[in-house]
């Protein structure tokens, strides 16, 4: 709740401003008519060409076709994809890239941004892809990438989002709505390129990706049941992996008073009298918002209690003049609002609106200039106040079923901290609840060097990464290729 600028590979704050109501339809007959006989899949995506859109479709999903191209692109040691998953008249736009290491092999990572409403291009372009953009013309390949180790996506997501577009205005305005888009492009890829099928499968985010991602598992978990049914291979969803994120709103409300005035691994950033003034107000704010938010999903009274709680932290902490996504920098109200404290943003959507770029990767000029966060979308998710539902219960249900957690957070985070990350994990409810509670915090190292804590039981790690901000990749693009993996080998850490 960052009243005046909108924070958003973080979290949004928009005041909700009114959108006309158009909902979407959503498909229940798309998994009816599979006949395995006379679908041939694609199989091998190299067959594919790089001048223009190969479109694909599938009897399991009448409703929905994929047109892909091959870019080369971004990478220039592996075979790079992008396109469209067309849902009807709702176009979800993405790009692929092989691994580095054996794409025949490798697992494949699923990517999102957050927001809601920003583009996954900025994790792509700055954070975890194979290139960066330094500039709108200096573009330098990243050892770090997570394609090192994995196929991966990166997808523009809800519609509206980034390159994703909707023919006639339809949008989605709660994560459960938009998980709805994204399982299906996940069913559908793999039942078209049956290379990959069959492949341990993880769902990676960032931010308002805390909100995504155990939703969108959760989703992509249950859509198993009909795949099955309709004849089809299931996926193999492994895992979940947030990076930063916002997932349990009122951990993350207290989390913000310990930043600011208790040691953590930094001194505290506010002084004695705005602290004895926050805390006042603080448990007040904790009581009102359980009861209006959580417990009962009361509209009016759960804005109320927002606003009142926002009054607390936002205030000192923008007066303060720091980065909120990285608390060991400063930052003016100004650059927040011209480029979230990370001029790259703006290069990247300079790149993005490149002519020969746009050609390569198969976007339409006449989609018009990139926005790296579409507002609109952020807002409509806000007025539906679909940040604070307690999404933490879906990360209990995923570990009750086996679908293993990361949950890894760059420690100099303010907008969605390691403090709030740590409090989440232990107080989640399922079966291993006390196991993971008895695990002191341990060291992790990368060349012999502590690089964070972290602690782990059973299916679920948490991880802090030193020196990292809110893009944890982008601060410490070596370490954070080091928990993936590690992850994905399933080592300990
Ligand atoms: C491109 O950007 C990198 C990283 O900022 C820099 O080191 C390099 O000198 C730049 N190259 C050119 C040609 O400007
Ligand atoms: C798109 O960006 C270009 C270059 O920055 C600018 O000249 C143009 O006015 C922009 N178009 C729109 C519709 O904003």
């Amino acid at each position: 709740m960052f009243t005046s600028s909108l924070l958003l590979l973080g979290l949004a704050v928009a005041s909700a401003v009114g959108v006309a109501q158009k909902p979407i339809a959503v498909h229940t007959d798309a998994y009816s008519s599979y006949d395995a006989g006379l679908f041939r899949p694609m199989e091998d995506l190299s067959l594919l060409s790089t001048s223009g859109f190969t479109t694909l479709g599938h009897p399991l999903f009448p409703n929905y076709n994929v047109r892909i191209k091959k870019s080369e692109f971004c990478d220039g040691t592996v075979n790079a994809y992008t396109g469209y998953i067309d849902v009807e008249a709702r176009h979800l736009f993405f790009y692929f890239f092989e691994s580095r290491s054996k794409p025949e092999e490798d697992d494949v990572i699923f990517w999102t941004n957050g927001g809601p409403g920003c583009s996954s291009s900025a994790g792509l372009f700055m954070e975890l892809g194979p290139c960066r953009v330094n500039d709108v013309h200096n573009v330098t390949f990243n050892p770090y990438s997570w394609n090192e180790k994995a196929n991966v996506f990166f997808i523009d997501q809800p519609i509206g989002v980034g390159f994703s577009y909707a023919d006639h205005g339809e949008y989605v305005s709660t994560t459960e709505e938009a998980a709805v888009d994204v399982a299906s492009f996940v069913a559908i890829f793999f039942e078209h390129f049956s290379d990959f099928k069959g492949r341990p499968f993880h769902m990676a985010g960032e931010s308002a990706g805390g909100r995504f991602i155990p939703v969108f598992a959760s989703t992509v978990y249950e859509q198993n049941a009909k795949l099955i049914a309709a004849g089809a291979t299931p996926v193999n969803l492994d895992s979940a992996m947030i990076g930063n994120g916002c997932t349990d709103w009122k951990a993350m409300m207290s989390s913000w008073y310990t930043l600011m005035c208790q040691p953590t691994h930094l001194d505290p950033i506010s002084d004695i009298s705005t602290c004895v003034g926050m805390k006042q107000r603080l448990s007040r704010c904790e009581k009102w918002f359980q009861e209006a938010c959580y417990d009962t999903s009361d509209a009016i009274n759960c804005n109320a209690a927002l606003a009142f709680c926002a009054t607390i932290t936002d205030g000192p902490f923008n007066a303060a003049g720091i980065n909120p996504y990285d608390i060991t920098k400063s930052c003016t109200p100004e650059e927040l609002e011209d480029s979230l404290c990370y001029p790259i943003m703006k290069k990247m959507s300079a790149f993005l609106d490149r002519p020969d770029i746009r050609k390569t990767i198969g976007v339409d000029a006449s989609r018009g200039n990139f926005s790296m966060c579409n507002m609109e979308v952020n807002a409509r998710f806000e007025a539906k106040l679909d940040h604070i539902f307690p999404t933490q219960l879906y990360i209990s249900a995923l570990l009750e079923r086996g679908v293993r957690v990361l949950i890894y957070v760059g420690a100099n985070d303010w907008a969605c901290n390691w403090v709030g990350n740590e409090r989440m994990t232990l107080a989640l409810e399922w079966t291993g609840q006390d196991e993971f509670a008895a695990q002191p915090l341990r060291e992790w190292k990368v060349g012999g060097q502590k690089a964070g804590l972290t602690r782990s039981a059973g299916p679920l790690t948490f991880v802090t990464i030193d020196g990292a901000g809110h893009m944890a990749p982008y601060d410490k693009g070596e370490e954070s290729l080091e928990i993936v993996k590690r992850w994905l080998a399933k080592e300990e850490l």
